[in-house]
């Protein structure tokens, strides 16, 4: 097994972390703590929450709420923001109303531009649609003041979607590119000479919108499937559901060429704590969770890179936050080598 320390000491460029995983399993509390480590390895280091619900505020026990990039008190070199999902929503709004305007006119068109607008951003995906471009925009935009940006995403599906919706939307991107190109030349090749044709097509500002965002996308898609600077990591309990929906994600994620970082296993019932105790429930809980466990060992067994002891409170507070980041790194529960 390789741990997360030799997995981080390996790949000494990381600059884009992600955490996902079931709802509840520790997304939140895994990206805090890693966020936590780079920042005491003397990098400046991004924690983003990409949630419609967030708890960065929460975990840190200070004020982190309003949409703004903001010092982490306590922790040199760390920054947190929770980006709101309806600011994000409404600006994303306002760029596609402004695109499906434009191409209407461009085309020629008269109509009233507004069910168009409605259908495009009341599609089911909009706001994770939203969410992605606002990703994508701090991948490409915050990459110079941070050396590394952890970006805690939202529930499963969503974050699946979003990468799933990455290739759509590069197709998407390249086709109408592409329609715009030959319904320019065709157009300007009335008006111009044939030498002139292209010139005059890159002047067209529909086109060049088209191609940024086509940049934009492209840059983007070579940083999330660059080995060296980003990886993924996948947190599960020692539950039935959580641990299927880690195989899920990972099978999915192989798919679109995104490095897989590992899996971190959270809320480990310790031995010592469960036969100390008089309870038969955390017994059995105990002996339960051996199945899990050989679950994981079997099914993703390579993959492991820590676990994290299950905590008799809540993650609350920077010293929580750093017996997490600390336990990440060092604990291993004696019965892990025997399953
Ligand atoms: N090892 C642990 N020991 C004790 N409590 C934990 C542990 N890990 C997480 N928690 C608590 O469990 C709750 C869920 O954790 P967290 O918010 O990180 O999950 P999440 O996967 O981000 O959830 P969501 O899907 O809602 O975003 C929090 O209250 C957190 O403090
Ligand atoms: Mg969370």
């Amino acid at each position: 097994m390789t741990t997360l320390e030799q997995f981080l000491r390996a790949h000494p460029d990381l600059r884009f972390i992600f955490t996902g995983g079931k709802g509840g399993v520790g997304k939140t509390v895994t990206a805090a703590a890693l966020a936590y480590f780079f920042a005491t390895q003397g990098k400046r280091t991004l924690l983003a929450s990409l949630n419609p619900v967030h708890s960065l505020s929460s975990i840190f026990a200070q004020d982190l709420t309003g949409g703004e990039i903001k010092p982490v008190k306590g922790v040199n070199n760390l920054q947190a923001v929770e980006v709101e999902t309806k600011d994000v929503v409404a600006r994303y709004r306002e760029n596609i109303s402004r695109r499906v305007r434009e191409f209407l006119k461009w085309a020629d068109i008269p109509v009233d531009p507004r069910p168009f607008v409605d259908i495009a951003v009341t599609n089911p995906a909009f706001e994770e649609s939203a969410m992605f471009d606002k990703m994508m925009d701090m991948m490409v935009q915050e990459k110079e003041a941070f050396d590394v940006i952890v970006f805690d995403t939202a529930a499963v599906a969503n974050a699946v979607r979003l990468i799933g919706l990455s290739k759509i939307y590069g197709l998407w991107l390249s086709r109408m590119i592409e329609s715009r190109k030959e319904a320019l030349s065709l157009r300007v090749q009335l008006a111009f000479r044939k030498d002139k044709v292209m010139e005059e097509v890159k002047k067209d500002p529909l086109l060049a919108d088209l191609l940024s965002m086509n940049e934009r996308f492209n840059q983007v898609k070579e940083l999330l499937t660059n080995g060296t600077q980003t990886a993924f990591f996948f947190v599960t309990l020692p539950l039935a559901l959580p641990i299927s929906v880690v195989k899920r994600f990972i099978t999915m994620v192989s798919a679109y060429d995104i490095p897989v970082g590992g899996v971190l296993v959270n809320g480990i019932l310790d031995r010592k704590v469960a036969e100390a105790s008089d309870e038969e429930y955390l017994r059995n809980k105990f002996e339960e969770q051996l199945g899990y466990l050989q679950t994981i060992k079997q099914d993703l067994g390579p993959m492991v890179r820590s676990f994290i002891p299950l905590y008799p409170q809540e993650v609350v507070g920077l010293h929580t936050v750093a017996t997490v980041a600390n336990d990440m790194l060092h604990y291993m529960p004696d019965f892990w080598e025997d399953l």
